[in-house]
């Protein structure tokens, strides 16, 4: 099928390179020029693992091409709407990009077009655009709006979509129905070989939940909801844990063990972010209060997650009293791991804070870093997590990234002003740090102080006083290339 993605960011481009690997010709259409030349010279604006083998292959293959949203237009019978839809002041989703391709749909197409609805919007969306596309639908064509949401995870987008828990289809048409369940046929088979080995569970059958496109657009916004609920709920179990030196990983573990309940999501930290929980959240509020519908329980989800940041910042002045002077290693800028992207990251949130009181900080994100310069060109980046480390009064760790997980502690005792590790993502284990002899303060659980009978030398050694660190030697920026 002749298919056309419009919007080449985290959601279509996977979407486009993901369709043409299952066999489909693909026209990606985006309306900046530069990433399209850059997109045409097989360069990808931004970093998802595997994506980049998927473009090459099928661009190579001849099966992807990237063009300008009119020549996609005119091309695709089935056009996926993939634009972004950006908060607006008051939180609710701005629309003009969806709207502005609407109105191309109509005056360019030339015959029936499948017009599919991707970007997460306000549900009643389909039927708006349907009555846009007949408005200004100059060429008398035929058409039909689809709601078909995404559940793409950044870092995890490509196995994603080859092994969907669902595939939701919001249709109002026979014919439309028949042409979405042909498009995702492979994978609703599972009968396609994910170029994602490590990822692919065993064969089975994927529910493909056929409904009314305002059904298929709440599933959106209510299944990220839910998700930012579930995170903002355990955060504050998290919480209690911290008041009452209860553990939140057996907390969580014993919650999630009710299959009702599921283990899933109940990782506490310093909040959520990204470019869907906050914004989505923010949407579905707004959606509410228009439908007049109390949706209160998630204007809380909100205040316990932007309240998280604070939380963290808290912690770390409980640990070093006075910031100002103090030097701070940041452990990761991305909002999740395998992603450079830092909009609404927890991490630039917390360091500003941090830069407010006065401290310095040596960041270090394995992809994020170009990106994170961008927004606070004012802080110290390194080569290397190592690196950022040295003459710290303390590391904060605010991404889980996979590197950080296994430390050469000799080496990082060493660089260290002060041996203390604030963990905003539960990555070690106390006895672990502790035996290392740093401090280790997390989430969720009471603090641990240094266990000396396990460091080398045993008893014999004294605790480490807290020591004011020496200057930081003058703090140089390193040059940050984007990773390929
Ligand atoms: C989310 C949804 O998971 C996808 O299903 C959806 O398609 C996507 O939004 C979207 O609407 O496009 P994403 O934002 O990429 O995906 O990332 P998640 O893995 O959901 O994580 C979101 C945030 O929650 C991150 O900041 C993460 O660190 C945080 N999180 C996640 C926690 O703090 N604790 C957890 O247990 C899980």
């Amino acid at each position: 099928m002749q298919i056309s993605v419009i919007g080449a960011g985290y959601v279509g481009l996977t979407t486009a390179a993901c369709l043409a690997d299952i066999g489909h010709q693909v026209l990606c259409a985006d309306s900046d020029p530069e990433k399209l030349e850059k997109l045409n010279a097989g360069r990808l604006p931004f970093f998802e693992p595997h994506l980049d083998l998927l473009v090459k292959r099928n661009m190579a293959a001849g099966r992807l091409q990237f063009t300008s949203p009119e020549v996609a237009i005119e091309q695709g019978s089935a056009i996926f709407i993939c634009v972004g839809t950006p908060p607006l002041e008051n939180g609710e989703a701005d629309l003009s990009a969806i709207e502005s391709v609407a109105r191309t749909i109509a005056s360019t197409a030339n015959g029936y077009r499948l017009v599919i609805e991707k970007s997460t919007v306000p549900v009643q969306t389909a039927k708006r655009l349907w009555k846009h596309l007949s408005i200004y639908n100059s060429n008398g064509i035929d058409f039909d709006v689809v709601s078909n949401p995404e559940f793409l995870r950044e870092g995890s987008a490509v196995g994603d979509f080859f092994h969907p828990d669902r595939i939701v289809i919001g249709a109002e048409s026979p014919r439309a129905i028949a042409m979405m369940k042909e498009i995702y046929r492979p994978v609703l088979q599972s009968a396609y070989t994910c170029p994602v080995h490590s990822q692919c569970p065993p064969a089975h059958e994927i529910p493909l939940i056929v409904t009314d496109t305002n059904s298929a657009e709440l599933v959106k916004h209510a299944s990220n909801s839910f998700l930012a609920m579930k995170i903002s709920f355990i955060n504050l179990v998290a919480d209690a844990c911290e008041a009452v030196g209860a553990d939140i990983a057996k907390v969580a573990e014993g919650i999630g063990s009710d299959r009702r309940i599921g283990k899933s999501f109940l990782n506490p930290g310093i909040g959520f972010g990204g470019f869907c929980f906050p914004k989505d959240l923010q949407a579905f509020v707004r959606i509410g209060e228009k439908l007049g519908c109390d949706f209160s329980l998630l204007k809380e989800v909100e205040k316990i997650n932007l309240r998280r940041a604070e939380q963290f910042v808290a912690k770390v002045k409980r640990e070093l009293w006075v910031l100002r002077g103090k030097t701070l290693a940041v452990w990761g800028l991305a909002f999740k791991p395998d992603t450079d992207d830092v909009r609404f990251a927890p991490a630039l949130n917390i360091i500003r804070r941090l830069l407010a009181e006065g401290a310095r900080i040596r960041a270090y994100d394995p992809h994020a870093m170009q990106k994170a310069k961008d927004e606070l060109p004012e802080i110290t980046y390194c080569l290397s997590h190592y690196e950022a480390a040295q003459h710290a009064d303390a590391i904060l760790v605010l991404t889980e990234w996979d590197e950080f997980r296994r430390l050469k502690w000799d080496l990082l005792a060493k660089s260290v002003a002060h041996p203390l590790l604030i963990d905003g993502r539960n990555l070690y284990s106390a006895d672990e740090v502790t035996a290392n002899g740093f401090q280790y303060v997390c989430i969720g659980k009471e603090p641990s102080e240094v266990r000396y009978e396990h460091l080398q030398g045993g008893g014999d050694r004294e605790p480490v006083p807290l020591r004011i660190a020496p200057p930081t030697p003058a703090s140089h920026t390193v040059p940050v290339q984007l990773t390929p």
